[in-house]
């Protein structure tokens, strides 16, 4: 497909087109074969397919050469109303879905292991798909500093290299980490990803705060002006700290719900103050590092780089000494706040999974539901002590 008759807004030309293309409903399942729904989001839904390699295929495309025995595949309808003609919902879910393409797509030429993979974008007359790298296991939660520190470092790197690209992902969280088979954690759904020019004036900022409730800073959570970048920073700074303790630092418990206003600013004031709930187990040094990623003054919060450059990740650091926090408790008088207003977030995404019904060519309907994509449903992995 050229350029000009993709989906989605003044869509920027692109030199390389074999893999950004139309095609049938018929061509696609000949080319692919759905094998079953592994992931489903407000957006669309996610499976698992099988290449079929079939050499009278027409067009030498990449959907054609996929080598892989097993690939990854974003989709969404684009259904009709009863006059045939696309809805609203559809033109959103598929141009989201080309916003991820367009940016997943330029990090293709010096791909980073953090990053997800991607192969192809498919419209067909019924779907619109992102075709990526099958990645096999979500990653777990309540794991061992030990085993978790060449993930952060990892995850910390992938992210350095987006923002030196222009590009925020704006949802990090443990949903959205992924391991490879060679137990590489990588960074999926691009769905809320912005990429700017870095040359532009205002590379990076917004006012804008959507993202998952428990992952976003308090400045992006309130709609101030604020860098995208350090947000991304905080993020990943709850995803590390649930990932060792199996909860976010703000959390009073990981059955905590944040379905109400009240509720969600309840939860925003105590990341305003900064002081993290419960108890936690890690290193002094891990501490100190998720405390610079967290500060609640985005000002003094360190970028990706910064956090690079931590002593943490020195050899002669020692990062499985104890934290002298270990048993801190905090629960504190929540103080008043003035209330925010929501543009567009992970709660309010619209929940639009179904699996794709590609019926005639042997795959079956069936209705799913996700709310909110919580942490809480991360596989948890024992701790058994072993960080200190
Ligand atoms: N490349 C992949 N390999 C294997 N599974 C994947 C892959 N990409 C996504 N998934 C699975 O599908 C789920 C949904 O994908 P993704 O997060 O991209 O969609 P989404 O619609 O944006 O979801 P949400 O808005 O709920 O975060 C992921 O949490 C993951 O479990
Ligand atoms: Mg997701």
């Amino acid at each position: 497909m050229d350029a000009s008759q993709a989906p989605g807004p003044n869509p920027s030309p692109q030199p390389d087109t074999n893999d950004v293309f139309h095609t049938t409903d018929k061509v696609l399942a000949d080319k692919l074969q759905f094998i079953e729904e592994i992931g489903f989001g407000n957006w669309g839904s996610v499976w698992l397919c099988r290449p079929r390699h079939n050499p009278r295929a027409p067009g030498a495309d990449e959907l054609s050469r996929l080598q892989s025995s097993r690939v990854a595949v974003k989709l969404v309808h684009r259904k009709k109303d009863e006059n045939e003609k696309r809805t609203a919902e559809t033109a959103a879910r598929v141009k989201s879905l080309w916003n991820e393409m367009k940016i997943v797509r330029t990090l293709k030429p010096d791909l980073h292991p953090s990053i997800v993979p991607f192969y192809s974008f498919v419209v067909t007359p019924s779907y619109a798909l992102i075709t990526m790298e099958y990645l096999p296991t979500l990653v777990p939660v309540e794991v061992s500093e030990p085993k978790a520190r060449h993930w952060f470092k990892s995850l910390l790197s992938g992210v350095d290299y987006l923002h030196k690209r222009g590009v925020v992902h704006n949802d990090i969280k443990p949903a959205n980490i992924l391991l490879s088979e060679k137990n590489v954690p990588v960074l999926v759904d691009f769905g809320f990803a912005e990429q700017y020019r870095l040359e532009s004036r205002k590379a990076f900022l917004s006012n804008i705060s959507y993202g998952t409730p428990e992952y976003l800073s308090p400045e992006r959570a309130r709609g101030l002006p604020h860098d995208t970048r350090k947000s991304d920073v905080w993020s990943l700074g709850v995803t590390f700290f649930e990932i060792l303790s199996g909860r976010t630092p703000f959390e009073n418990s990981d059955t905590e719900q944040f379905s109400t206003t009240e509720e969600l600013e309840r939860y925003w004031s105590r990341t305003l103050r900064g002081k993290w709930i419960g108890t936690w187990k890690m290193s002094r040094g891990m501490e100190k590092l998720l405390r610079r990623m967290m500060s609640p003054n985005a000002d003094l919060r360190c970028t990706a780089s910064d956090a690079l450059e931590d002593p943490y990740w020195l050899p002669d650091a020692h990062p499985h000494r104890r934290s002298a926090s270990d048993n801190s408790i905090a629960f504190e008088k929540e103080k008043p706040v003035t209330p925010v207003s929501w543009s567009r977030s992970t709660t309010a995404k619209e929940n639009a999974a179904s699996s794709p019904g590609l019926a005639s060519y042997g795959l079956t309907e069936s209705p799913s539901h996700r709310s909110l994509t919580r942490a809480k449903s991360q596989p948890k992995v024992a701790t058994r002590g072993a960080c200190c």
